[in-house]
């Protein structure tokens, strides 16, 4: 029996470091300091200090990678919520929506934290500072409103 367990912890080790081998993508796109929304939105410093702690590691070019995206499988798991968080809302990317496409944007970023679903769960275990107290939600969501209005005029 105890042979067993000595030849299955080898086999573990042998395919943990096997997987390590399969690196993915961990790039910041150079980011055009025109287009950001620090550039082109009307928002007060409390708000964007919001957004860079809560959101920016996933949400924008400037993410800060952590140890445990160099370490696979949760690597891989780290890379492709990265990948499609930037491609539905890049705050680094701003100047890509334009219009009423911008005020959706805006809008869905307040139903997101109301309803907890953003920063994604997950990411809080490892980043509890990330999380947003109800104050924190209720200054985004005035934000929301205020610039959706000013964007639609
Ligand atoms: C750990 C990474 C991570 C963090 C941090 C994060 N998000 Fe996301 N977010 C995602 C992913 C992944 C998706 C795409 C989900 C999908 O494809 O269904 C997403 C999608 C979204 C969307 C589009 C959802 C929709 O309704 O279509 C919005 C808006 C959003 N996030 C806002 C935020 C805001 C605001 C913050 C900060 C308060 C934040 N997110 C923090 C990973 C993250």
């Amino acid at each position: 029996m105890k042979k067993y367990l000595k030849w299955a912890a080898v086999g573990f080790g042998a395919i943990f470091l096997g997987i390590q081998a399969v690196q993915p993508d961990r790039t910041n796109p150079p980011v055009d300091e025109t287009q950001t929304i620090e550039a082109l939105l009307k928002a007060p410093p409390q708000v964007l200090t919001i957004i860079q702690r809560s959101c920016f590691d996933c949400h924008s070019n400037k993410t800060n990678w952590p140890w445990y995206s160099y370490v696979a499988p949760s690597s891989w798991l780290v890379a492709s919520d990265v990948k499609n968080a930037r491609a539905q809302m890049n705050f680094s990317e701003w100047g890509k929506y334009k219009g009423l496409r911008a005020v959706s944007k805006l809008d869905q970023i307040c139903m997101n934290v109301d309803q907890g679903t953003m920063p994604l769960p997950i990411y809080l275990i490892m980043h509890p500072s990330a999380r947003l107290s109800k104050a924190e939600i209720d200054t985004i969501c005035a934000w929301v409103e205020a610039e959706s209005e000013r964007l639609s005029e």
